[in-house]
């Protein structure tokens, strides 16, 4: 699995929950980072980059690849399933049906990366869905960078910024009463942004529904008896990610730097 850097963690922390006897490789892209306000040609070839570089490891072969980056999703997906035609592709996007359901007020805040919501995957599940609720999507610049670098006073501002941008939230009819983190940096930010809102507002990102669909697409490959063991790697600095496993995951395990 891979991510331009910490965030995929909040995807890892899901993942394991589910599937506890699964190995897995995680690589932060961190060298690369942020994803989110870069070209789509940028994306895709460091989504090439390291698939190529999981899919050479002899010592560690993957059975499924996770791509736990809306961005990289929205951007790559089709053309690494393309390309690599027998490996099961697992992406995230936005979680736009789940907070359907959860919704009453059926008014949605959306909060993403600029590259995300400018994708055409995102413009096309958007359209689709765009009959059952109203969808007000807020791009975040800088959110994920600040998160990446552990910034608190950069993440509280600018989760306050963007909070303002969307609009007015309550659970009252016709404004935003869910909130959807459609980049996977921004759990990491969840308490922030809890605390702009009002009581009632839910905020929903799309860890858990990624980790069920990763079980079902492995039943027929799924590992029995065995305590997983996870595995990080990291094109920029390995202590970042380090720093955050533990923080977050509450694991202890050495990151090992690999070139991009
Ligand atoms: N975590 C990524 C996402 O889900 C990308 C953040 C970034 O690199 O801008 O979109």
């Amino acid at each position: 699995m891979f991510d331009s850097g910490i965030g995929g963690l909040s995807v890892l922390k899901a993942l394991r929950a589910e599937l506890p006897q699964e190995d897995f490789v995680y690589v932060a892209d961190s060298g690369y980072a942020p994803y989110g306000e870069r070209d789509e040609a940028y994306v895709v070839a460091r989504a090439r980059a390291i698939t190529r570089h999981l899919l050479l490891d002899e010592a560690q072969p993957i059975k499924a690849l996770v791509i736990a980056c809306n961005t990289a999703t929205a951007a790559a997906i089709h053309l690494l399933r393309q390309q690599y035609p027998d490996l099961p592709i697992i992406g995230v996007e936005p979680a736009l049906k789940p907070a359907i359901a959860a919704s009453r007020t059926q008014c949605i805040g959306v909060l993403a990366t600029r590259g995300t919501l400018a994708s055409q995957k995102f413009k096309a599940l958007l359209a689709s869905l765009s009959d059952q609720a109203t969808f007000i999507c807020q791009p975040c610049d800088g959110l994920a960078d600040a998160i990446e670098r552990d910034d608190t006073s950069q993440i509280r501002a600018l989760c306050a910024c963007y909070i303002r941008a969307t609009g007015q939230f309550s659970i009252n009819s016709g404004e935003i009463d869910t909130l959807v983190l459609g980049c996977t940096h921004y759990p990491f930010a969840r308490t922030q942004l809890q605390a702009l809102l009002p009581s009632g507002v839910q905020i929903i990102d799309n860890g858990e529904p990624v980790a069920r669909q990763t079980r079902r697409v492995l039943t027929e490959h799924a590992n029995e008896d065995h305590v997983g063991q996870i595995t990080l790697r990291s094109t920029g600095d390995p202590a970042l990610l380090a720093q955050a496993a533990s923080r977050w995951l509450g694991l202890q395990t050495s990151v090992e730097h690999i070139s991009g």
